[in-house]
């Protein structure tokens, strides 16, 4: 008798660009305010203090599973969650996103980040959602080097990241070093959750479509390669992830990943051309999901018609879900996905 396990389910089988049952679906942001159980059970809590408890995680990473049927389950926590555990005073405001008491301007502020956290609450929620989702994979996350340091240069999110180019142009030597510490930081947090069960890792650059690709080469690219080559050898899929990243599609697929994350400005044909002898992984837009569910089926069809071009293909948004969004449409989405004969 064979068992079913993360590792035979729909979503590593297509990061792996193997043969699928159906086409796997799950949405970034899947956890959070568009779903009324979420609303409820975070109310009043801080979001930082919510990731540092593990069974508070376990429910909120289960609640898209149970409600949307969707192929895997994502950690509840945030890009931002390793930095505060190696002390630096972050806080994340609701509307706004991470806040950054003392932003880092020099070599003197890099040494003030930890390279021993103590991410045990991380572990220990991953075991927990594991041990509850069984056959169902858990995507474990972080975020890449570039966005984390955006949001320790700037201080907080930022529309064009000039304080964070500035420094990189003006003092190259500090920028490495902090990128450098990052990227340590960033493989402890994934091996932490690898180790304690999730199935597939997901690098979140999500500002990494800020950049040229010359200065993505020269500034960013070793540093998110050297996190997925640590990992290399880990046995679960890497998908690597950004927002505006239609020209650096290629450089990103060099970093190592096995999935290419796409927005939804770039179809998935092209993007296919683009990232190598890798799966792709998009890219409605989010938008959509405010549409009536005729005009977002129309997309759907046309996003997995374009996915068929991949040697693999993991449906999902071009970004995270939008509060506003009926959860109604997206369970509507999956059941559409998995509705749809798979490629071949
Ligand atoms: O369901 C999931 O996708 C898993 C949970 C998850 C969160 N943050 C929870 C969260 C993931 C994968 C992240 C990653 C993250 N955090 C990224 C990369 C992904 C992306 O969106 O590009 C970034 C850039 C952040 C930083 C951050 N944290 C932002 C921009 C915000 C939004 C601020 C806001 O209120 O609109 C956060 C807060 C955050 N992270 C929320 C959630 C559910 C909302 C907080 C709340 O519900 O009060």
């Amino acid at each position: 008798m064979t068992t079913a396990t993360p590792a035979e389910s729909a979503l590593v089988r297509a990061c792996w660009r193997k043969p699928v049952p159906h086409r796997p679906v799950w949405f970034m942001r899947q956890a959070g305010r568009s779903l009324p159980e979420y609303r409820r059970v975070r109310q009043g809590l801080d979001m930082l203090e919510s990731c540092r408890r593990p069974e508070l995680v376990c429910e909120i990473t289960l609640q898209p599973v149970r409600r949307l049927g969707v192929d895997a389950a994502i950690l509840f926590s945030d890009i931002v969650v390793p930095l505060a555990a190696a002390g630096i005073d972050v806080d994340i405001v609701a509307g706004t996103g991470p806040v950054v008491a003392e932003p880092v301007r020099g070599a003197a502020d890099v040494a003030r980040l930890s390279t021993d956290p103590d991410l045990s609450f991380v572990a220990e929620a991953v075991r927990l959602i594991v041990a509850e989702l069984g056959p169902t994979p858990l995507i474990g996350f972080a975020g890449a080097p570039f966005t984390l340091a955006s949001y320790l240069v700037e201080g907080g999110p930022s529309r064009n990241h000039a304080a964070t180019k500035a420094l990189m142009y003006r003092d190259p030597d500090t920028w490495h070093a902090l990128c450098a510490r990052l990227a340590d930081l960033t493989v402890t947090f994934l091996r932490v959750q690898i180790d304690a069960g999730a199935s597939v890792v997901q690098l979140f650059d999500s500002w990494a479509g800020a950049l040229s690709e010359v200065d993505y080469r020269r500034y960013v690219l070793p540093h998110s390669a050297r996190v997925l080559g640590e990992l290399a050898d880990s046995g679960v899929p890497r998908i690597h992830f950004g927002v505006g990243t239609g020209s650096l599609l290629t450089v990103m697929g060099e970093a190592g990943a096995d999935v290419v994350g796409v927005d939804w400005r770039v179809p998935l044909d092209v993007a296919a051309t683009r990232v190598g002898p890798r799966a792709v992984q998009g890219n409605l837009d989010p938008c959509l999901l405010l549409a009536p569910w005729e005009v977002a089926a129309d997309q759907v069809r046309r996003v997995l018609a374009e996915g068929e071009a991949a040697a693999g293909h993991v449906f999902n948004l071009g970004h995270g879900v939008l509060p506003q969004t009926d959860p109604d449409m997206l369970r509507r989405v999956v059941d559409l996905v998995h509705a749809t004969p798979p490629p071949r």
